[in-house]
């Protein structure tokens, strides 16, 4: 008999395009769609189950087995490194981790850059780099309003279609790097599941060659 997996999806829009490719790659589970608060599906003829969790919670139901694989965004792998692997890059959900702040804004090297985040881990590394000495001001959302309130000098973020930036009057000052959504599994289940998971791996594979967008 076949092992059930058990998939982490990130609630939300990307997740429902995630859903789609499980979906279109043989893993379908036709409750999933139906609407209501439920956070659990499960198709026994497919051996699929699935859980809508926090996008930046995924890693951690996959780290700790509550998931045998799950979805999760590069800059939460960057941000957290959870003790998983990293088994398929899906092509979607694409971004850029970026510096952003005021147009024009121009770095006063004699004090420390004050940088608003919810990235502290990626900021700090991406300074490091620079040797640049930082200020780390960790928020948890609407980050574009601390250099807006001169909290911070610039922010480390997710830039997608740049219109949060826009609206509020920033730019793009650097680019760290390219983010897009991953497939990754919890390692003991990848050894203990391996022939399922290879198996979803190379449906989902084949799919996200030509779905693979945005
Ligand atoms: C993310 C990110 C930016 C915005 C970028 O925020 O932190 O604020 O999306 O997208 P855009 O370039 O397409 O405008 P999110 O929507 O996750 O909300 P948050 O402010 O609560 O973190």
């Amino acid at each position: 008999m076949k092992e059930i997996i058990n998939v982490a999806l990130p609630k939300g829009r990307l997740g429902e395009k995630v859903y789609d490719i499980f979906d279109k790659a043989g893993y379908s589970c036709p409750s999933i769609l139906e609407t209501n608060r439920k956070l659990i599906f499960e198709s026994e003829e497919n051996s699929i189950r699935y859980f809508w969790v926090k996008p930046s919670d995924v890693a951690i139901y996959v780290e700790r087995g509550a998931a045998d694989i799950g979805v999760a965004g590069k800059d939460i792998l960057l941000e957290y490194e959870p003790d998983v692997y990293e088994l398929l890059d899906l092509n979607m959900g694409k971004c850029r981790m970026c510096v952003a702040g005021p147009k024009g804004f121009r770095d006063n090297t004699a004090r420390a850059l004050r940088v608003a985040t919810k990235f502290p881990n990626i900021a700090k590394q991406y300074y490091a780099s620079q040797s640049r000495q930082i200020d780390i001001i960790k928020l948890n959302g609407s980050i574009e309003l601390a250099p807006i309130l001169k909290m911070s000098d610039v922010i480390v973020d997710i830039v997608e279609t740049g219109t949060t930036l826009k609206e509020n009057n920033l730019a793009v000052l650097e680019e760290i790097l390219p983010i897009s959504a991953r497939l990754i599994s919890n390692k003991v289940s990848y050894k203990f599941k391996n022939k399922e998971i290879m198996e979803l791996c190379e449906s989902i594979n084949s799919v996200c060659g030509f779905e693979g967008e945005n």
